[in-house]
């Protein structure tokens, strides 16, 4: 299956891709964002670093906060999905005639009438594309995955249309399927890429270092496939007016997904609205899937408003996951823990509809220094619906083997599993010699040693209480800082000096809104009533994605660059007889409710007064983001260090995770509230990595067999423990706010903190995920 020229092509991008980013590593400093430090790193007495509750907060707890599926439109019919049961072939025959006799019911959609369209354009293949899937949606007879949807009913009420679908028939003739990861290694592998990068390279000779070295390990780990349970089912609610599109989603890109589904029907990107003011949980699935698609398709062709939201199992049958992975770790190490070579090398199932892997790889790219390094990440294409991101792609469980493997390797030279890190901590960036921004993972380790009380921990099997094992364990987390090119947003000055913001950003529990509205009250010295922060529809400006852990950056740019065209209006509107005439942009800043000179508070004028002046109701600027070089020009990743004491049931082999503590350094915390939440909801879905979640295929039907809450098991209130939560608070001068994300990071290192947990109580080690009591027994 290797293609020639699809690895020719990205070979070609990504020689022009280094010699840009070798161009801009070398330009100076000031010519790149974040160059000149953002004045509001320094901020100490304003809001940003106060724990304000969510402003959302009241809203939701009242059930007043609108979501996806709760849009009350007149004339609305439900949508119901049926999907197929079979991998691979043909449709041959429908039965729809019992289903459109069934009471309610106003319309049966299948390949058969659905109305023309294209295919979704795949995440990354251009600015705007939100898809996941490259295929034709129920355009012809063919079936690619089993579950795929193959019809849509719309009638008046959800339980009359989930029962028309029930009476559907279909009969196919199928075809043979890769549905085994052993058949699709067996059939060959392609190296896996990423934004145009081969994820493959060596550095020095590992091989050579790792037959020479006094202390290698090489072992192997494995990790299962896992599905997306966000509370919030996917869901939109969609109407047409004439030729344009309005949609309710749960999105975290709602711009991206505006521009994409004008592309699927044929239509100007501004015939399409797409909003999404609230989301019950995001983490990478919530994009542009199917559904939309067939609800505004089955909209125009029952020219009545739809609302779709999939059933959990419909989740599971048409979102994609987390893919399965295989990954070997090879460390060589000189006596004192000094790393001569580093290999992080294996196979991530991807479907033939998108080649995205599970980048397993990421952590080894940044995280130690070693001698001689080398990783490869090869893909094989299994029939299943396409994977997606889900929280931490790549480090979630990239992590749980490299950090597995360090302390493998602390064990065998009996070194402290935190000195044999830090002996390895680099000057600079190990791939690309960048300096790094900021970078502190010692103290985040030192502080959170001290915390956890570290040096209480035993020798492996050592400590026991009564049928329970104890062991505490050790892992780095680490994400990398981004920031997408895209960023803008609108700024509304009105005459009572209140400001409002736009952006199609996105809220999807994690305190998005909370957090920019303190933030901007402090850039522009207002209160936190005068700013309103309006995000969530495609109309607004900025392409920004609630993903990556790079929204706040992204965000935090695009309002510097509106801020900027706002003080450059409003000295300009100011004239010759204001206290702030003559000062220029650089000399002024945001106090009291108006602009006045840095170094002197008293030459001061109100933005209602600079408005009053020229008799303006209200002064409205548009900021666009510059492109985001700073990642290239310095090297930008948070870590983390997670300990983890566990218990081991010594006759039942039941694991319970007794005490966790993350201590990050993320740059500057913007809300410790909302912050301390993402962190310990990425620590319980790690939590849920670990020991229980695990997607259930059989591979005879190509079907996932679990999904369903009751048998797809995920963290709940009893599994989770006290988790403590401290961070550096290093604000990174080359950041926006000095702050990196934080959405991602929390589930990282958490798998191998826990695994390495389990061999300290028990002497165990278990090097497949989830860590299930039959692994321990
Ligand atoms: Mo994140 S997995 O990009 O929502």
């Amino acid at each position: 299956m290797t293609n020639i020229i699809k690895e020719a092509k990205n070979t070609v991008q990504a020689v022009a891709q280094m010699a840009m980013m070798k161009a801009v590593q070398l330009a100076p400093d000031s010519f790149i964002p974040g160059g000149r430090s953002d004045p509001l790193i320094r901020e100490q007495h304003g809001n940003i670093g106060k724990p304000l509750s969510r402003l959302d907060g009241p809203l939701k707890v009242r059930g007043a906060a609108t979501f996806a599926a709760e849009f009350p439109i007149d004339g609305m019919l439900y949508a119901s999905v049926a999907f197929s049961n079979v991998v691979k072939g043909r449709i041959s025959r429908i039965d729809v005639a019992a289903a459109e006799a069934a009471a309610g019911v106003t319309l049966v959609m299948t390949h058969l009438n659905a109305p023309k369209m294209a295919s979704t354009p795949l995440l990354n293949s251009k600015p705007k594309a939100a898809g996941n899937i490259d295929l034709p949606i129920m355009q012809d007879d063919r079936v690619h995955w089993n579950g795929q949807p193959i019809a849509v009913v719309l009638a008046q009420t959800q339980e009359q249309a989930d029962h028309a679908t029930s009476l559907l028939r279909f009969e196919y003739d199928t075809e043979a399927a890769v549905t085994t990861f052993v058949e699709a290694k067996a059939n060959g592998t392609d190296t896996g890429v990423m934004r145009g990068m081969p994820l493959k390279m060596e550095s020095g000779d590992t091989d050579k270092a790792l037959a020479t070295a006094p202390y290698t390990v090489d072992i192997s780990y494995t990790t299962p496939r896992q599905n997306h349970n966000a509370i919030e089912l996917h869901a939109c609610t969609v109407a047409w007016d004439g030729d344009t599109l309005r949609v309710h989603d749960a999105s975290q890109l709602v711009a991206h997904t505006a521009w994409s589904l004008a592309q699927v029907f044929g239509l100007e990107e501004e015939q399409v609205r797409v909003t999404s003011p609230f989301v019950g949980g995001g983490f990478g699935g919530k994009c542009l899937w199917w559904h939309q698609v067939l609800a505004a398709a089955a909209s125009k062709l029952s020219g009545r408003p739809v609302r779709l939201m999939l059933s959990r199992e419909g989740v599971y049958r048409v979102i994609g996951g987390r893919g399965q992975t295989e990954q070997r770790v090879a460390i060589a190490a000189q006596a004192d823990g000094t790393f001569d070579a580093l290999v992080h090398t294996g196979t991530a199932a991807v479907s033939p509809q998108n080649p995205m892997p599970e980048p397993f790889i990421l952590p080894v790219m940044s995280v130690y220094s070693s001698g001689s390094l080398k990783f490869d990440l090869q893909i094989a294409y299994v029939d299943t619906l396409p994977n997606t991101f889900m929280r931490a792609p790549g480090e979630a469980v990239g992590s749980f083997a490299l950090e597995s493997a360090i302390d493998e390797l602390a064990v065998k030279m009996d070194m402290d599993p935190i000195e044999l890190r830090l002996k390895n901590e680099p000057e600079k960036d190990p791939l690309t010699g960048a300096p790094f921004s900021q970078r502190d993972t010692e103290k985040a380790y030192r502080d959170g040693a001290e915390r956890f009380g570290w040096s209480a921990r035993a020798a492996p099997g050592a400590r026991r209480e009564g049928e329970w094992q104890i062991g505490m364990g050790v892992a780095t987390a680490t994400y990398p800082y981004y920031r997408e090119p895209g960023g803008a947003a609108r700024m509304t000055l009105s005459h009572d000096g209140a400001v409002t913001v736009e952006i199609a950003a996105h809220e999807m529990g994690m305190g998005t809104m909370t957090a920019h509205t303190q933030v901007i009250a402090d850039r522009l010295g207002l209160a936190l009533d005068k700013v309103h922060f309006q995000y969530g529809d495609s109309f607004q400006p900025g392409v920004v994605r609630g993903a990556g852990a790079q929204q706040t950056a992204s965000i935090g740019a695009s309002v510097i660059a509106a801020h900027r065209e706002l003080v450059a209006e409003l000295l300009k509107l100011a004239g010759n007889d204001s206290p702030i005439a003559g000062l220029t942009a650089d000399e002024v800043g945001g106090i009291d409710g108006g602009l006045a000179k840095l170094d002197d508070p008293s030459r001061h004028e109100s933005y209602a007064s600079i408005l009053a002046r020229t008799q303006r109701d209200d002064l409205v600027v548009v900021g666009t983001a510059p492109p985001p070089l700073e990642t290239q020009h310095w090297s930008m990743h948070s870590h983390g260090a997670m300990f983890c004491e566990v218990g081991v049931n010594a006759v039942t082999g039941e694991v319970r995770v007794r005490r966790f503590l993350g201590s990050f350094d993320c740059g500057r915390i913007l809300n410790p509230k909302t912050a301390a939440s993402q962190f310990r909801g990425g620590i319980i879905m790690g939590l849920g990595l670990a020991l229980m979640e695990e997607t259930q295929f059989d591979e005879r039907l190509g079907r996932i067999m679990n999904p369903t809450l009751a048998e797809y098991h995920v963290p709940v209130h009893m599994d989770v423990p006290e988790i403590d939560v401290i961070w550096t608070d290093i604000p990174d001068p080359h950041a926006p706010m000095g702050a990196r994300g934080i959405g991602e990071i929390g589930i990282t290192g958490v798998g191998a903190a826990i695994a390495n947990a389990i061999f300290n109580a028990t002497g165990r080690r278990v090097r497949d995920l989830p860590i299930t009591l039959d692994k321990l027994l």
